[in-house]
């Protein structure tokens, strides 16, 4: 049975004139992984900013697990057991690898010894445990990546929010990637997904949403999205011509 876990109510949203985000409603499944497609200032990200408390929209109400969050601060969300990663890559430079994963566990505990065991274990998971004593901005893209979905991981999420984690990789970090996004889910945990990499989408997604100028323009299986016309239209079409 499917059980929900995330409901996105009439969400809307401006900056100034712009209309970035207008009505949107959509529901995420437990478990399942739920991808934000549309092409570039369709609002994706703006979406995410509102989910985790950054923006509070200026209409509509968002649920995590039946309990209003909308208006909550993003550390309270977190805490809640909403994670997510960023578009642009920001781990704490100055840190190494293994740091600014214990700085993201002390959201569970006050004990640093516990903090550093999550820590290990995260970075175990996500295969970055021999770049440990690395500093974070030494390390390749694909691993930055890595380490920004291993920060999100060390917050014991229930639910994680990617925001092209998958963006700029070659295509072994791809697959390295899909993996462990896989490997996340077998966890229990639910992923909501933005994503241009198509293939990524196709391969990884229960259910997609598609929005274009801050609309949602359809919903549905990968099947159904990949042969919707007015997706293709807004969307689709251009990557498909960019082959
Ligand atoms: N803080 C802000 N102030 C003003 N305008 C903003 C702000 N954040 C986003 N916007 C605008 O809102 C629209 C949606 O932006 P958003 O970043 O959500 O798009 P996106 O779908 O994530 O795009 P991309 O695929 O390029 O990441 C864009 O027109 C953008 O310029
Ligand atoms: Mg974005």
């Amino acid at each position: 049975m499917n059980t929900m876990i995330l409901s996105v109510e009439n969400i809307s949203k401006s900056f100034g004139g712009l209309k970035a985000l207008k009505n949107i409603s959509f529901k995420a499944q437990k478990g399942k992984i739920t991808a934000l497609i549309g092409p570039n200032g369709s609002g994706k990200t703006t979406l995410f900013n509102v989910i985790n408390g950054f923006y509070k929209p200026d209409n509509g109400s968002i649920y995590f697990k039946n309990q209003l969050i909308t208006g909550l601060k993003p550390h309270k969300i977190c805490q809640m057991g909403i994670a997510r990663t960023f578009q642009i890559v920001k781990p704490l430079s100055k840190l190494n690898v293994l740091d600014n994963v214990i700085t993201s566990s002390y959201i569970r505990t006050n004990s640093h010894q516990k903090a550093e065991e999550t820590a290990y274990k995260i970075l175990e998971f996500t295969g970055l445990i021999e770049d440990k004593d690395k500093l974070a901005k030494s390390l390749p893209l694909g691993k930055r990546k890595r380490l920004e979905i291993a920060r999100a991981l060390a917050t014991q999420p229930e639910m994680l929010l990617l925001d092209e984690a998958f963006a700029g990789l070659n295509p072994t970090e791809l697959n390295h990637s899909i993996e462990l996004v896989k490997k996340i889910t077998e966890q229990g945990i639910s992923i909501l997904i933005i994503e241009h990499h198509m293939k990524v989408i196709m391969q990884l997604s229960d259910n997609i949403i598609v929005l274009d100028y801050g609309e949602k323009i359809a919903e549905g299986s990968p099947e159904e999205i990949a042969k919707n016309p007015k997706v293709i239209e807004a969307y689709l079409g251009e990557i498909y011509a960019l082959g």
